[in-house]
């Protein structure tokens, strides 16, 4: 067994201190330097016993991690991306892969040039449940698949927005939150080719919005829609429905996606299937029910694991910052989509 891989922390606030829970449980990986320059970084170093830097250019030069993990502020993810690949050094960046594409093409052919690989944080697509739920998409068993409902509804609290970043163009909804929901219908039901959406900061009166209505028009055919709002008491959302994170007190019985093809429909996350006895045997005939089993996982551990193996160059990235990227162009398509009224298609990347 080879030792654990050096892992050094970029960003050390929410989302950086769930992956170090993640890593402390990991054999084949270990946390070896914080590098965050926020109030309460130095502190959380020292409970981690781990060296501390305020600056991350420098921990890379003098802490030499084998890996790093970015989770910093959205504007900064593609800077400090680059700076690890420049030093070599492979990465597991947050999501959004950044905040606009053409820094997102600048970080794919950085990254290709130096043959340092990204993976991004999309780790719901690491989830067993959507393992299998993609399965039964490709599988045909839902037929052609015909509409798709997606639901992000939910209320973060107000202090959740004491954050000043959270507040302003570079984060919001879209590229906090729906970006999530978004990656997850591309890998479920396949690209996007065409979008409508309007959009609103109505409730909370930020800069960024606070709720959305999209509409989707898939590649295959498929049309769909996905509606969000950070501001609801509302229970429809992966992270309320799913249970895969206990902060979030679940609601189980809710589904968040309904997909729905002219052979049979699935609710996630209950991964609830539906379908007649004779295909194609109409509304006047009982529609059976199943619930589809698969084996649980923890999807940020599960990531952690997969990036291990993607740093070692064992395996390329589930997703990388190609795919990641066009996610975030369809999020640019919506964005243009509200501020025009047209119907726009997103502006895909390719590697290089
Ligand atoms: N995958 C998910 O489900 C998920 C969930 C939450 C957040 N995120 C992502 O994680 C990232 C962080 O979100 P958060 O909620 O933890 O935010 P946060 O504000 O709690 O943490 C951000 C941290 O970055 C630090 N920071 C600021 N400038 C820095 C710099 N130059 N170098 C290094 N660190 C710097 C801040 O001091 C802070 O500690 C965001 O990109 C967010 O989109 C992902």
């Amino acid at each position: 067994m080879s030792e654990p891989l050096r892992i050094a922390l970029i960003g050390a606030g929410i989302m950086g201190r769930q992956h170090c829970q993640h890593l402390e449980g990991l054999a084949e990986a270990r946390l070896c330097a914080v590098a965050d320059p926020g109030p309460q970084a130095a502190a959380f170093a020292v409970e981690c016993g781990m060296p501390y830097f305020a600056d991350h250019r420098r921990m890379l030069a003098e802490a030499r991690p084998q890996a790093a993990i970015v989770a910093n502020p959205n504007n900064l993810h593609v800077s400090a991306a680059l700076d690890c690949i420049a030093a070599g050094v492979p990465v597991l960046l947050e999501k959004p892969v950044g905040v606009h594409l053409d820094e997102v093409r600048e970080l794919v052919a950085a990254s290709a040039h130096a043959g340092v690989p990204v993976l991004v944080g999309h780790h719901r697509r690491h989830n067993p449940l959507i393992a299998r739920a993609r399965e039964l998409v490709r599988s045909g068993s839902l037929g052609r698949l015909t509409t798709v409902t997606a639901l992000w509804q939910l209320q973060k609290p107000d202090s959740y927005f004491d954050i000043p970043w959270r507040r302003e163009p570079g984060a919001g909804m879209l590229l906090t939150n729906l970006i999530h929901d978004l990656d997850l219908l591309r890998h479920l039901c396949g690209e996007v080719s065409e979008v409508q959406a309007v959009t609103s900061n109505g409730v909370r009166g930020f800069a960024n919005e606070d709720s959305a209505a999209v509409l989707l028009r898939f590649a295959n055919g498929a049309l769909g829609t996905l509606t969000g709002s950070d501001a609801v008491a509302a229970p429809w959302s992966w992270e309320l429905d799913s249970g895969e994170n206990p902060v979030y007190p679940r609601q189980a019985d809710q589904p968040c996606y309904l997909l729905a093809g002219t052979r049979g429909a699935l609710s996630i996350p209950q991964l609830r299937r539906w379908h007649y006895a004779e295909p194609g045997a109409g509304w006047h005939q009982p529609l059976l029910q199943s619930l589809e089993s698969f084996q649980p996982g923890e999807a940020l551990r599960l990531q952690l694991q997969h990036f291990v193996k993607v740093a070692r160059g064992e395996v390329a990235p589930l997703v990388d910052a190609v795919d990641a990227g066009n996610t975030l162009a369809l999020i640019e398509a919506i964005r243009e989509a509200a501020e025009t009224g047209r119907a726009c298609s997103p502006h895909v990347i390719s590697a290089p």
